[in-house]
């Protein structure tokens, strides 16, 4: 089967290029944001009565109720945790890790061959670029799906080296079946059974994120603010570098990042599904002076021949879906032809009070 082309962003230079040597002092008019909010407050050891909950994995598989709880209200009031003993073995995560950060440090020359086509959001570059006039974010991506196999591209996943290609595979496999699980604790928590019919086989992406050393990281943003469009995302951040805010009663909050946890987070898909009691939250990247910062996403969503709408176990005559039925593919293709902007694409699948009620 053909891969399904989803979507297109205009070609933007690399910024790790742009970046290079010292002689970079001044940030390009392209990068420049006059409209990003500073940090408010900080999840880190000096505020201990606000913390992104922290999520143990044995505990979900083992069917405590108590950390089933602690699930439902991390999805319900942060939209975010940190997921320890997840499973997934160190010797993998460090062996991924190295990997990437080699990835990121071939020549531009050989990058090349993973460049984003024209008319493709899949491989190296940026995505979410519609004008020539629009700000750019500060940093490079390489994103690809890798599940199911027959989407994959054939000029990517395949086409990369065999010690990156070998770990990111059973990173990706590792991921998924650990998203899996997950989604199989939440359905428990919403108290609707399995989502397993709604996902199918599923559908996977992994987005690597490289955001460079900025000489004014106060000007520039490395990833705008956003939602996951996906149903749920695990992320892990290769380097000890802070850089992850999310929104929370109105302010940022920066994740400390918690030694071999997993961040892991609800996308809008899963807000969709829960018919909003799980939110998607908003989330940025920010960069700074003195080091550069990865990271690489995991990000599972239903097949792309499957519908999403909110579970009909969560509506009824007094609580009515909130959001449209709409398949996967439509789903992907208006997400993908516009910018990113915050959570405007969840606003466009929202049921209005002047629309007929259809769910
Ligand atoms: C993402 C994302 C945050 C980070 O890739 O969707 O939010 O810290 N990444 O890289
Ligand atoms: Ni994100």
């Amino acid at each position: 089967m053909e891969a399904t082309v989803l979507g297109k962003s205009i070609i933007v230079p690399s910024v790790q290029e742009l970046a290079k040597g010292s002689k970079l002092v001044t940030v390009p008019d392209r990068y420049i944001r006059d409209d990003v909010d500073a940090l408010i407050s900080s999840t880190g050891d000096d505020n201990n009565d606000l913390q992104v909950p922290i999520i143990d994995m044995e505990g979900l598989l083992s069917g405590d109720g108590v950390e089933l709880m602690k699930l439902h209200l991390a999805c319900q009031d942060w939209g975010f945790f940190q997921l320890i003993n997840h499973g997934v073995k160190l010797s993998l995560v460090e062996k991924l890790k190295i990997e990437i950060q080699e990835f990121f440090n071939l020549s531009i020359e050989e990058k090349k061959k993973f460049w984003q086509g024209p008319n493709e959001i899949e491989g190296y570059g940026q995505a979410f670029v519609l004008s020539e006039d629009q700000k750019l974010d500060w940093a490079d991506m390489f994103f690809l799906t890798t599940f199911p196999k027959h989407e994959r591209r054939p000029h990517l996943f395949p086409n990369l080296h065999p010690p990156f290609s070998d770990a990111l595979e059973d990173f990706s496999d590792e991921t998924r079946k650990l998203g899996i699980k997950i989604l199989e604790c939440l359905g428990k928590t919403l108290g609707i059974g399995s989502l397993r019919e709604v996902f199918g086989e599923g559908q996977q992406m992994m987005r690597m994120n490289y955001y460079p050393p900025c000489p004014e990281p106060h000007t520039v943003v490395g990833l705008t603010a956003h939602s996951d469009a996906v149903a749920l995302t695990i992320l892990l951040q290769l380097n000890d570098m802070d850089g992850l805010q999310i929104m929370k009663d109105g302010e940022w909050f920066l994740v400390k990042p918690v030694p071999n946890a997993f961040v892991v987070n609800v996308g809008d898909i899963l807000e969709i599904l829960s018919n909003g009691t799980y939110k998607s939250v908003l989330h940025r990247a920010m960069v700074n002076v003195s080091k550069e910062r990865l990271s690489i996403g995991s990000f599972y969503s239903p097949s792309l021949t499957n519908e999403i709408g909110p579970m009909t176990e969560l509506t009824g005559p007094g609580t009515p879906g909130k959001f449209r039925r709409i398949t996967m593919a439509d789903y992907w293709k208006g997400f993908f032809t516009r910018t990113l902007d915050g959570k405007s694409y969840l606003d466009a699948m929202r049921i209005q009070d002047s629309d007929e009620a259809s769910v």
